[in-house]
């Protein structure tokens, strides 16, 4: 029997470790394709120092952390380096490529990425030779015609952004001043608006596996994702698809989540490098049980087969495309096999059904248990104050029960 230990490097979240923990627990001996068996274990991992040459104990780990605390962060680097540990999301690249560089990625592979202009900081870097650097080399420039050029609505950002951190809506010139103002030391983008989309489409992968989702970005968090089947067309939901997919596999990561606008039958993808996608039960609900179940295949479906993490970014395969002279559509299904080849999806849908066929009945099994109403018990609680308790106890009580009544039918 090989042993296989899961490292889960966490911050505040203790909703899906718990759930993440549960299903490992309840999984069982996997028997591989090959007939060797194949025992998982998790561990949550712990931050003190660490000698370069020490080797982990850890086989593969899932990092919630490591975008925000560099410690830990460099920790995942040596063990990509030296120990082969498996990593969902590339710390290399995660670091180097920000939103900026996957905008600009995305554009070169003919994807429709709203106008983007990057303007220089609006404050002065705090170094001393900046002065010298900044009145010699910085051409002032004038942003009301940038933004002109560009034209009202548009949206500052940061090139590296995240949870709507110095994100706004810019409808005039004054709105423009008053956010570069303020963007201090932040490097901003200025984006063309989609103005007047249908759907916001977000889409989280974990591997091979993609769920695109309905998403009201006005609504509160517990009610930003609708329960929706059903509502983009097969066209636009495999291109939504594709191009979740095709960023994951061009950038070495595994665990992300993809934000699209759909507006006239055009997918506009907007944001796309989440290092730490939101997983939470009181976000996804009805969702939720996909997600730990995806997490749980795919981590396993690593170790036992011994998949190799790939880290650092090959552009070929995929330049060579997108600078061919072929329609858009052409070119969506040739990422689409690019990105199925870099996830193995068709060795990974096999080893599902042969070693992991119990785990969809396993997974409802769960959902229908105690054990899953005590974690969404104690997740509320922790949540949302006393008088809401009840209240949001009901709403996901009832939009999981709808999953486990869907999956049921499912599974027939
Ligand atoms: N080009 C755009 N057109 C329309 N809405 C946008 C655009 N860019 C951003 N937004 C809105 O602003 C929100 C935050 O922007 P986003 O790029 O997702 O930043 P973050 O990385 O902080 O999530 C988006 O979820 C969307 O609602
Ligand atoms: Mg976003």
């Amino acid at each position: 029997m090989s042993e296989h230990l899961i490292g889960l490097l966490l911050g505040a979240e203790e909703d899906w470790p718990q759930a993440f923990e549960e299903l490992v627990r309840r999984v069982g001996p996997i028997t591989a394709p090959d007939g060797t068996t194949h025992d998982i274990r998790t561990e949550r991992m712990t931050i003190e120092p660490f000698n370069l040459r020490d080797r982990p104990r850890t086989d593969l780990v899932i990092d919630r952390l490591a975008h925000w605390y560099y410690h830990p962060r460099e920790w995942l680097k040596k063990v990509a380096l030296m120990d082969d540990v498996y990593l969902m999301n590339s710390p290399f690249t995660f670091q180097a490529m920000e939103k900026h560089a996957a905008y600009c990625a995305l554009m070169r592979m003919g994807m429709n990425v709203p106008e983007t202009v990057l303007v220089p900081y609006k404050n002065p870097l705090d170094n001393v030779r900046w002065a010298y650097t900044s009145s010699k080399y910085n051409r002032s420039f004038d942003l009301d015609s940038v933004a002109a050029e560009l034209g009202y609505p548009m949206f500052m950002k940061p090139f590296d952004g995240g949870a709507w951190r110095g994100v706004s809506m810019i409808r005039d010139e004054r709105d423009l001043h008053a956010a570069y103002d303020e963007s201090g030391e932040m490097l901003m983008h200025l984006q063309k608006a989609v103005d007047g989309y249908e759907v916001f489409a977000r889409a989280l992968t974990i591997g091979p596996e993609t769920m695109v989702m309905k998403f009201r970005p006005d609504e509160p968090m517990h009610n930003r994702y609708e329960v929706a089947y059903d509502f983009l067309s097969p066209e636009v939901g495999a291109e939504a698809r594709t191009i979740a997919q095709t960023v994951n596999a061009f950038f070495r990561w595994e665990f992300n989540s993809c934000e699209m606008l759909v507006k006239d039958g055009v997918v506009y993808p907007i944001d796309y490098a989440n290092a730490c996608p939101d997983v939470a039960i009181t976000s996804l609900h009805y969702y939720f049980p996909w997600a730990i179940k995806s997490l749980l295949k795919w981590s396993i479906f690593c170790m036992v087969t011994g998949r190799k993490a790939k880290t650092l970014v090959d552009t070929e395969p995929w330049f060579e495309v997108a600078d061919k002279d072929v329609p858009y559509k052409a070119k969506l299904e040739r990422y689409q096999q690019l990105a199925d080849e870099h996830f193995e999806t068709e060795k990974y849908r096999e080893f599902c059904e042969q070693s992991l066929g119990h785990v969809d009945e396993m997974v409802l099994d769960w959902v229908l248990s105690d054990d899953f109403d005590r974690l969404l018990v104690e997740t509320v609680k922790s949540t949302y104050p006393p008088h809401e308790h009840e209240k949001f106890l009901g709403h996901f009580r009832g939009l999981t029960g709808l999953w486990a009544k869907d999956e049921a039918k499912i599974l027939g």
